[in-house]
């Protein structure tokens, strides 16, 4: 094998150049060509596709993003857009794929590796954290220190009025992290798309909050609630309580953007490192992930048969902690 090609694809995550850039250099350690495909599906599809160097990626371990850009690409999805992807890698003589993206990026890699024969290693890179065969997905640290920031920030003008806030962290899918940014910031209700809420109960807590006079509440709504987010949340207490002062906040990208922690930086290197590693070996069809803090391989089937399911033994301790 000569010639490998690396792209990114779905949302972006902060983490990514840094694996982007510990790809790159292990590649050209081990004297392979690498070529940086734009856009993920979408640039193979159009044959978007560029030679990288050692210098191609200085000065990215700290920048959130990714300099190969990325796009959530329809055209994949159909077996005519990815015959058109095949033959572009063909034409560039890449014998090999590594993938950075989250569960849409390995869905498609599992339809498209079904089809046609090449090597390819991926590489779990999505702030959801909700990617089986791994612990761990990069960008997941940085975006719930985001959030965290955030809410600390809300909570202080929430003190100064004595208000309600319904904060909405993103997760359409995936409550991980309402979950996380929802204890780090002491809030007394999360919200996530992996559960039913009982709402009268937090009616309930709400009244008895007012009977003890505490009077500020924050509470952690993830995007794919099944209310339909903060908005929808927030109008559902007022119905009930039309004297509280509650404000909702979408936190939104700001969550996807922003300087990878010192965590995503080293786990990226880490993945990108064992990603070019794997693909010499000749491991293919597998993501990185990691167990236990220990490298693992997990095969695509497997990273898109389910979601990681939500710690419930922390949703509950977050109730108890919050009451
Ligand atoms: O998968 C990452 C993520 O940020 C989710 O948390 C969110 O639901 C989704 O992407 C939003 O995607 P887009 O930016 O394409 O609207």
């Amino acid at each position: 094998m000569k010639k490998i090609a690396l792209m990114t694809s779905g949302g972006d995550a902060p983490g990514m150049n840094a694996a982007i850039r510990a790809v790159v250099r292990t590649a050209l350690y081990n004297k392979l060509e690498i070529f940086g495909i734009r856009r993920g599906y979408q640039g193979m599809i159009e044959g978007d596709i560029f030679e990288m160097e050692t210098t191609s990626v200085s000065n990215i371990i700290q920048r959130g993003g990714t300099i190969l850009k990325t796009a959530r690409s329809k055209e994949f999805m159909t077996v005519e857009g990815r015959k058109k992807a095949y033959a572009q890698l063909k034409k560039n003589g890449i014998e090999g794929l590594i993938l950075i993206g989250g569960d849409g990026t390995f869905k498609g890699a599992n339809a498209f590796f079904n089809e046609f024969s090449l090597p390819a290693v991926g590489i779990p890179g999505t702030i959801d954290n909700d990617i089986a065969g791994t612990d761990y997905t990069l960008g997941f640290d940085t975006a719930v220190n985001t959030a965290v920031e955030a809410i600390d920030k809300i909570r202080d003008t929430a003190e100064a009025h004595d208000r309600m806030f319904i904060v909405e962290v993103m997760g359409r899918d995936a409550g991980y992290i309402a979950l996380n940014s929802g204890i780090a910031c002491g809030a007394e209700d999360i919200l996530v798309p992996e559960l039913s809420t009982d709402f009268k109960a937090i009616l309930k807590r709400i009244s008895s909050d007012k009977r003890r006079k505490k009077l500020v509440n924050i509470i952690v709504v993830a995007e794919g609630d099944e209310f339909g987010g903060a908005e929808a949340v927030r109008k559902k207490i007022i119905e009930k309580y039309p004297e509280i002062d509650v404000r909702a906040t979408i936190l939104g990208h700001i969550q996807r953007g922003g300087s990878p922690s010192y965590f995503d930086r080293v786990q990226a290197s880490r993945m990108g490192f064992a990603a070019v590693n794997a693909m010499i070996a000749g491991k293919t069809q597998v993501m990185i992930g990691l167990e236990n803090q220990k490298i693992i391989y997990t095969p695509f089937a497997h990273a898109i048969k389910e979601h990681t399911p939500l710690n419930l033994d922390m949703m509950e301790m977050a109730r108890i902690l919050a009451s």
